[in-house]
C-alpha cells in the first residue's frame, strides 16, 4: 500500500509527498483520523488531495494512505430511500455512530452488508450474456431492481440460483470465472456506458402548469432554474421531486441550508405519489451536503448523484435528478481551485468551470441501455442556480444557459408580488416544444400547441399594453385591448399561479391544464365576439363565469371544467347590447 506524509495543509486541500506511483483521482485516507480524500493533482512525488472532511487538527507529518481506487459509489439494492452524504456515506448511520455533529474519519458502506434480498434469476445455465444483460431481479419496494452484468463483462452462465443473498454474495457465475454479485462499484467521475443516445421526445410531466404547458422538459432533457434569494428554487425542485412522472428521483441538496434539507427529510416519508398511491420516498434517493458540511464533499455530491441516476437508467427506468443548488457546487469548485493557486478565470471560478458543467449535464439523456434486449432509459437533470443578487450575467448561470434545454427563470419581482411559481414567462424558454408536440397531441389534444402559442402571444401583448398604460393611463386603451388585459390577468392568476402548498392545486394533471387553458381562451374568444356585437367589457366581466374560471384550480372534476366552456359560450353569447 502506497504511503506518503503530509507536507502542507490549506483548508480542505492537503499536500503530501512520497506519493510517487499514485494515480490521479485515487481515494486516500489522510492523517491519524483517516479522513477521506481524493488526489486531484500529481506533481512528481507530491500529491494534492481534496479532503471530504473537516481538516482542522490535521498536522504536517501525519501519514496519507492511498487506497489505490478512484472515488466510487456502490450500486445495488438498498440505494432507494437512502439518504447519503456527498461521498455516499449513509447519513442516518453516521449520525447513529457519532450524533448530529458527524465526527471525522467515520466510514460506513453505501450498501448494507447484512441485509438479504430475494433474488429471482431470469437467465439459466448455458445462456450467453453480454454487458448490461439482466441476470435476475430483486424487489426494492415496488421497483424491480435489475441485477445486470457489469459493463465490460460478458460470458456464458455456468451457475445461477435463486434465493436470499447479501449484496456481496455471488448470484451468478460466468464461464470466464466472473462472479456476478448484486453490487457494482463505479467511479463517479466517469459516466456509465450505454449503447446509443436517442432523441428525447416524451415530456417529463410535473403537474406544474408553467412547466408542462408552457416550457416543457423532456424525459432525458435538461432544465435550469436560476433565481435570486428566496425566489422559489428550493420549492420548485422539491415540487418536481414530488410530482415529476419519473420512476426514480435523485435529489441532491448541495450546499443549501441544513434546515431546508431537514424539511425534505421529514416531509418526504409522509408523501404519497398521486399516480401510484405509494410513498414517494420509495422511489427517491437523497444526497445531502448542506452548507455546514465540508466543501469538497459538496463538489463530489453531484457526481455521486448522477452515477446512481445512471445505474437506474441502465435498468431501463426514467430517472429525474434535481440539484439544489449547482451554484454551491461551483463555489466548492472555486474554493478548491483557489487553494490550489490555479489561475482564476471569470469571477474567481477556475477556467475549467464550463467544461465541468457541460460534462455533468452531458450525462443526462435518453439512451438505449447496454444489454441485448435493447431497453431504453433516461435521465432528466434539473439544476437550480443561485446567482448572487439575482444577476444572471454571472458565470454559473451563463455557462449553464449554453447547455440546458429548458430555462425556467425565477423573477424577484414576481416572488415579491407573491406570484408563485415566480417563473418569468417572458424570459423563460424551452427548446423541447417541437420534440414533445407529438406526445402532447397523442395524450391530450391536437390543438395543445395552438393554445400554448396563443397564450404566449397574449402574454407578450400584455407587456406592450402595459407600457402604453404606464405612459397614458388605462383609459386610453380601446375596449378590445382592455379585454386582453383582463384575459392575461386570468392567465396569470387563474392559470400560471399555482401554490405548491395547496392540497388540490399543488399537482395539476396535464389534461386538467389543457382544459383550464382552453376555458380561458374560450372566454377570450367569446369576449372578442361579444365586443364586436357592441357589448361592453363591463357587461362581460359582470358575468358569474369569471368567478367560475378563477375557481378551476380548486376543481377536481374535469367534466366541470369542460362544461364551463359551454357556460362561457352561452352566457357571453347571450349578452345583449345595452341600448
Ligand atoms: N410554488 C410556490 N408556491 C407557493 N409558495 C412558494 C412557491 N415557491 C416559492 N414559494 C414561497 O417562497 C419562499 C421561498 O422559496 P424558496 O425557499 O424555494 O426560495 P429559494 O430560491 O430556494 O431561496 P434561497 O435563495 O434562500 O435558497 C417559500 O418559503 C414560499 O413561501
Ligand atoms: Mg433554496
Amino acid at each position: 500500500m502506497l504511503q506518503g506524509l503530509i507536507s502542507r495543509i490549506s483548508g480542505p486541500v492537503v499536500y503530501a509527498h512520497g506519493m510517487r506511483g499514485s494515480r490521479l483521482y485515487d481515494v486516500v485516507r489522510v492523517g491519524h483520523e483517516q479522513l477521506n480524500g481524493e488526489i486531484i493533482r500529481l506533481d512528481a512525488d507530491e500529491a494534492v488531495i481534496q479532503v471530504y472532511e473537516d481538516t482542522s487538527g490535521l498536522k504536517v507529518g501525519e501519514e496519507v494512505v492511498d487506497t489505490e481506487s478512484p472515488l466510487s459509489v456502490e450500486l445495488g439494492p438498498g440505494i432507494i430511500s437512502s439518504i447519503y452524504d456527498g461521498i455516499q456515506r449513509p447519513l442516518p448511520i453516521l449520525m447513529e455512530k457519532s450524533g448530529d455533529f458527524i465526527s471525522r474519519g467515520i466510514t460506513a458502506p453505501g450498501l448494507d452488508r447484512d441485509r438479504k434480498w430475494e433474488f429471482a434469476p431470469s437467465v439459466k445455465q448455458g445462456d450467453a450474456l453480454v454487458a448490461g444483460d439482466v441476470v435476475g431481479t430483486v424487489h426494492e419496494y415496488h421497483i424491480e431492481h435489475k441485477i445486470m452484468v457489469p459493463p465490460n463483462v460478458s460470458g456464458t452462465v455456468t451457475e445461477i440460483a435463486g434465493g436470499n443473498f447479501t449484496v456481496e454474495d455471488t448470484v451468478c457465475v460466468l464461464d470466464n470465472k466472473t462472479n456476478v454479485t448484486m453490487m457494482q462499484k463505479w467511479p463517479v467521475r466517469i459516466g456509465r456506458p450505454y449503447a446509443k443516445k436517442l432523441d428525447a421526445t416524451s415530456p417529463l410531466l410535473t403537474g406544474q402548469r408553467i412547466f408542462d404547458s408552457m416550457f416543457p422538459v423532456t424525459k432525458g432533457g435538461t432544465a435550469m432554474i436560476p433565481g435570486g434569494f428566496g425566489t422559489g428554487k428550493t420549492v420548485s425542485e422539491q415540487t418536481l421531486a414530488k410530482w415529476a412522472d419519473a420512476q426514480i428521483i435523485v435529489y441532491i441538496g448541495c450546499g443549501e441550508r441544513g434546515n431546508e434539507m431537514t424539511d425534505v427529510l421529514t416531509e418526504f416519508p409522509a408523501l404519497v405519489d398521486p399516480r401510484t398511491k405509494r410513498p414517494l420516498i420509495q422511489r427517491t434517493i437523497m444526497i445531502a451536503n448542506t452548507s455546514n458540511m465540508p466543501v469538497a464533499a459538496r463538489e463530489a455530491s453531484i457526481y455521486t448523484g448522477i452515477t446512481m441516476a445512471e445505474y437506474y437508467r441502465d435498468m431501463g427506468y426514467d430517472v429525474a435528478l434535481m440539484a439544489d443548488s449547482t451554484s454551491r457546487w461551483g463555489e466548492a469548485l472555486r474554493e478548491v481551485s483557489g487553494r490550489l493557486e490555479e489561475m482564476p478565470g471569470e469571477e474567481g471560478y477556475p477556467a475549467y468551470l464550463a467544461t465541468r458543467l457541460a460534462a455533468f449535464y452531458e450525462r443526462a439523456g435518453r439512451v438505449v441501455c447496454l444489454g441485448a434486449d435493447g431497453r431504453t432509459g433516461s435521465i432528466t437533470v434539473v439544476g437550480a442556480v443561485s446567482p448572487p443578487g439575482g444577476d444572471f450575467s454571472e458565470p454559473i448561470t451563463q455557462n449553464t444557459l449554453r447547455i440546458a434545454g429548458a430555462f425556467w427563470a425565477l423573477d424577484t419581482s414576481l416572488a415579491y408580488r407573491r406570484h408563485f411559481p415566480a417563473v418569468n414567462w417572458i424570459n423563460s424558454y424551452s427548446l423541447y416544444l417541437d420534440s414533445v408536440q407529438e406526445s402532447f397531441v397523442d395524450s391530450i389534444a391536437y390543438d395543445w400547441r395552438d393554445l400554448r402559442d396563443k397564450t404566449m402571444f397574449l402574454l407578450q401583448k400584455e407587456v406592450e399594453l402595459q407600457e402604453i398604460v404606464q405612459l397614458v393611463g388605462p383609459d386610453a386603451l380601446p375596449e378590445t385591448e382592455k379585454a386582453i388585459l383582463e384575459v392575461t390577468r386570468m392567465i396569470r392568476e387563474d392559470f400560471l399561479q399555482q401554490s405548491a402548498f395547496d392540497e388540490i392545486d399543488s399537482f395539476c394533471p396535464l389534461e386538467k391544464q389543457y382544459w383550464m387553458l382552453k376555458a380561458i381562451l374560450a372566454f377570450n374568444d367569446a369576449t372578442t365576439e361579444a365586443l364586436s356585437r357592441g357589448i361592453s367589457l363591463q357587461q362581460v366581466l359582470a358575468l358569474p363565469v369569471k368567478t367560475a374560471i378563477a375557481r378551476m384550480k380548486e376543481q377536481e372534476e374535469l367534466d366541470a371544467i369542460k362544461g364551463l366552456i359551454d357556460v362561457i359560450d352561452s352566457s357571453v353569447g347571450s349578452l345583449e347590447a345595452a341600448t
